[in-house]
This record gives C-alpha cells, sequence and structure tokens, in this order.
C-alpha cells in the first residue's frame, strides 16, 4: 500500500560499508548488547561453552516475550584459547596432546540453556536460575536406533552443533556438523571394507567413542536439558533443520549437509508432534524430486545395505545412488512466512568454479510441504556487484525481510583469498521485500576481524534480534597479540559471544507486516 511505500522511504536504510575495523560495526538505527561470552558462570558449576553459533529464544509465556530461555550452540573450540594448545607447534600437533587438554576441550562444545530477561531494553542472564546448564562433549544423551552401532542406547555426549531449529511443540534442535573433526570417520573402500580415517582434534586418542555417534540432528528438551538424537533425519554434516507443522501437527523438516556436493534432504514424520519416525528425502533439483531413502522400496537401497538403519547411517553414499543432486555446500535453509518458499544456502564450491555462492529456491507443488515434486531455481548469487559472498545463516523477520550472514573461510580475512578481500570483514545483511531498496543486499552489521556472525534470531516481539559473534581472532598465533581484542575485555583477549541487537530499524523493519501486502 501506499502507506506503507512512505512509510519505508522515510527510513530509507543507510547501508554500511565493508570494513576491516575490529568492532561490531551497526547500521544507523542499530545498537547492541553483549548477553553472554565465552566463560561466563551460567550457575555453580557451569561456565558458557567457545564458539557460539546457532541461538534461538523460547518465552516461558507466549504473552512475555521478554523473559525466556536463549539457547546458544558451540560448535567447535582453538586449543590455543581453550586448552592452551598451541598445534602450530608441532608436525603431528594432536600426538603431543594431553587428556586434560582434550576435557577442557570437550566441555567447551555443545550448548548452554539460559534464562534471559529483558528490563529497560537489556537482556541479561538471570543468574542461578535452575534451568541454567551444559550440554557438552560428555554429556549422555538417549538415541532411538533399532540395532544400535557399537551396542549403545546411549551416546556420550554432543559436537559441532552449527545451526539449529526449533520445534512446534516448543524443543530446541541442534545440529551436528562436522563431527569428524572430532573422532574421524568410518569410511567403506568398493569392497565394503571398512576403515577409520583419524579426526584432525584426535579426541579419540582419549575417548574412542565410535564416529557413528555423531552427525546427527539432536533435540533438547528446554525444561530440563534432556536430549535425545534423531536417526530418522539421517547421518551428515547437518548444516540445520527448519521445520514446518502440517496440519494434521505431522512435521516437515529441511535439512542439509554443508560439505561441496553434498546435499540437500527433507524429512516427512509419520506421528504428529515428533522427529522419531518418518520418511528422508533426498533432493533431486534437476528433476524436481523428492527421492525418499526407503530401504524397503529402493531396490538399489536393499542391494548396498544391510537395513534402514545403515540406510540413515551412511545417508551420504544412499542419497549418491538414489541419484541426489550434488550441491555447492548447502547450509541454513529458512521458510518464507509470506510465500511458504524454502530458502537454502549454497556457501560456494571452489573446486567447481562457485567461489561466492548463491542462495536456492525451492517452491513445493501446490505449495503443499509434504509434496514429492518441487521446482529449484536460484533466487541470488553472491559476487562483488551484489555485494557479498558466502551465505550462510538465513533469517526471516515477522515482516519477511530477509536477513543473511556471510561466512568467508579465514584466509580471507588473512587477506591472502583474493576473491574476497573486496568484501572485508564478514557481515550482516537484510534484503528489504517492499520499498525503494526492495531486493537489494544491503550490509547492516561488520563483524570484528576474524569473526562470523551466526545464528540470527528474532525475538518474538520482533524487537531483539539476538546474533552470536564467532570465533573473533581466529586467525591469534600468540594471545599476547590477539588479531582481535572484541569485546574489549581488560585481559585483551577476544571472546565469542552473543549479542542482542536492537533499535529502530528493526522495530520498524518487524511492524511493516501490520500493512497489507
Ligand atoms: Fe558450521 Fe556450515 O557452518
Ligand atoms: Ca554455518
Ligand atoms: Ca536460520
Ligand atoms: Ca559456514
Amino acid at each position: 500500500s501506499k502507506e506503507r511505500l512512505n512509510t519505508l522511504k522515510a527510513f530509507a536504510l543507510e547501508g554500511l560499508v565493508a570494513s576491516d575495523t575490529d568492532d561490531l560495526l551497526l547500521a544507523k538505527g542499530l545498537n547492541y548488547h553483549t548477553i553472554i561470552k565465552w566463560g561466563d558462570k551460567i550457575s555453580d558449576t557451569d561456565t558458557f561453552g567457545f564458539n557460539n553459533d546457532f541461538t534461538c529464544f523460547i518465552p516461558f509465556d507466549e504473552n512475555n516475550p521478554k523473559d525466556g530461555l536463549l539457547w546458544v550452540n558451540h560448535e567447535y573450540v582453538n586449543p590455543l584459547f581453550v586448552s592452551d594448545f598451541d598445534a602450530r607447534k608441532y608436525e603431528n600437533p594432536f600426538e603431543h596432546r594431553t587428556k586434560e587438554q582434550v576435557d577442557k576441550e570437550m566441555y567447551d562444545v555443545g550448548g548452554t540453556i539460559v534464562r534471559i530477561k529483558e528490563e529497560n531494553g537489556v537482556w541479561k542472564v538471570v543468574e542461578n536460575d535452575p534451568h541454567n546448564r551444559r550440554i557438552n562433549g560428555k554429556t549422555p544423551i538417549s538415541v532411538n536406533w533399532d540395532s544400535p552401532i557399537k551396542g549403545k542406547s546411549t551416546i556420550i555426549g554432543t559436537n559441532s552443533n552449527c545451526s539449529g531449529g526449533i520445534t512446534p511443540w516448543k524443543t530446541f534442535l541442534t545440529c551436528e556438523e562436522n563431527y569428524d573433526g572430532f573422532f574421524g570417520e568410518t569410511e567403506y573402500d568398493t569392497n565394503n571394507v571398512a576403515t577409520r580415517r583419524p579426526s584432525s582434534y584426535g579426541w579419540e586418542n582419549f575417548y574412542d567413542y565410535p564416529p557413528e555417534h555423531y552427525g546427527w540432528v539432536v533435540e533438547v528438551n528446554p525444561k530440563d536439558g534432556t536430549a535425545q538424537k534423531h536417526i530418522a533425519l539421517g547421518r551428515f554434516a547437518h548444516e540445520c533443520c527448519t521445520l514446518y507443522e502440517l496440519e494434521d501437527k505431522r512435521v516437515v523438516a529441511y535439512t542439509a549437509d554443508d560439505k561441496n556436493d553434498e546435499h540437500l534432504y527433507k524429512f516427512i514424520s509419520s506421528e504428529p508432534g515428533s522427529l522419531k519416525e518418518g520418511t528422508l528425502f533426498v533432493a533431486d533439483t534437476i528433476n524436481g524430486i523428492w527421492l525418499a531413502l526407503d530401504w524397503e522400496t529402493q531396490a538399489v537401497l536393499k542391494s548396498n545395505f544391510k537395513d534402514q538403519t545403515e540406510v540413515l547411517i551412511r545417508a551420504r553414499e544412499a542419497a549418491k545412488l538414489l541419484g541426489g543432486t550434488a550441491l555447492n555446500r548447502p547450509e541454513d535453509i529458512e521458510i518464507d512466512p509470506i510465500t511458504g518458499n524454502i530458502f537454502i544456502s549454497l556457501t560456494n564450491n571452489k573446486q567447481k568454479g562457485d567461489v561466492h555462492g548463491s542462495i536456492l529456491k525451492i517452491e513445493e507443488n501446490n505449495g503443499a510441504f509434504d509434496a514429492l515434486h518441487f521446482k529449484a531455481s536460484t533466487y541470488l548469487a553472491g559476487g562483488e556487484e551484489k555485494g557479498f559472498s558466502c551465505p550462510d545463516n538465513l533469517a526471516f523477520d515477522l515482516s519477511g525481510n530477509l536477513w543473511l550472514t556471510s561466512d568467508m573461510s579465514g584466509n580471507s580475512m588473512n587477506k591472502k583469498d583474493k576473491p574476497y578481500m573486496v568484501f572485508k570483514n564478514n557481515s550482516l545483511f537484510v534484503i528489504p521485500r517492499l520499498g525503494e531498496d526492495a531486493g537489494k543486499v544491503i550490509r547492516v552489521a561488520s563483524a570484528p576481524k576474524d569473526a562470523e556472525l551466526t545464528g540470527p534470531w528474532f525475538s518474538p516481539d520482533g524487537k531483539t534480534l539476538f546474533l552470536s559473534v564467532q570465533h573473533p581472532g581466529e586467525q591469534t598465533t600468540d594471545l599476547k597479540n590477539p588479531t582481535s581484542t572484541w569485546p574489549f575485555d581488560e585481559d585483551g583477549i577476544p571472546k565469542p559471544a552473543v549479542v542482542a541487537i536492537t533499535g529502530d530499524l528493526i522495530e520498524k523493519m518487524n511492524k511493516l507486516n501490520q500493512f497489507e501486502i
């Protein structure tokens, strides 16, 4: 409507230019405060972990958006910071590490639950609230497989927790991404003979946990911290898990495998309000078909795997046998709240010459989320002329504006990786839906040095954007002289942290849904 367009004009967005300043810079109309950072006490026994990624917030009471539980993923650790171990000193670094060092690292991955409250515009952790707890690399987690791998119905710990999601029944989902970095991977040759590829962190030298125990979607109960790994959604480098509730309360989950030439998946549950059972599909984006990873009905799976559990554990191989389309590192996924279209970040695929990545759009047939056919197209490609590269996390605000973050690798921040130099530090962008800036990619936040902005999540009233600042100062080789000092603590050590971004710009972008589209 005219009124809406006038409103948009009145606060025409002034984006930031690319910057290599070591600070969290924000566009006009935004400000931030830090809610929690690495090492902060959350209870008498626990502290906040390292490298926070996905965040989400569930209020206790739908009528009070200012008091609830924040979930934060802790994806991985930088040993120099966490266990005082400098891998650069050794040729085979992880042969030189102690159990005590590995224990420290295992503590700092997983996730955190904290109660947070907003008072006078400031979000604070409620100290010692009974909900505050850590889930870490050693927390027992239940698992619901029929033919247990290496015997266990309980798994020790979660790691590599990248992005995630939330269920309609108000639990957290946290996704195990690059799990092979911690416990290695089981690999099969052409005769189906298994060998174990060692991990880069070498945790298996002290804790011989099977690689098959990791690489799952994990559901966490916010109230008591109990957790379960969901086998039915398959095992691979899950970036995220984005849910849609069907009318009969069954759920559809979209999840992707963030690795060069891996796949996009969709899961349709067979029971309402549960992710325990259902069918997993892989996307053939060329022909627009969801292909079922179903041992019973797919002959090619029956001849290659002994049962459905093995299909799910070796989902990558099963997806390839079925003809799933190789994608350029599919990462975060969001559903457009207005059109129901599904958007997937394809970060890049340098080996294939896709340097800047793109955003893929999926339109399910007749808009039905349980459809078996769809149309795929490129919504937006990264590059210099578009002003962004390597899209990773996505979030829609209450008005359907799309927010996205970039994840250019550490090399680019070291200024060695030429195509990325022009973009400078990783950033947060918004793509307005309407008005004179509609469709433009506008930079609204610029990260501290070496950092990546992750886990964008809007509070239910649309007044706060929760955001993680992950791995500031990651390229540091000497803690006395770090590459970043954000968040500017007295000790000068850079620390991953979760911030609350508030201000006019957030509120106005979110209020637009009061106008007609
Ligand atoms: Fe942990 Fe694919 O980012
Ligand atoms: Ca990511
Ligand atoms: Ca997201
Ligand atoms: Ca990434």
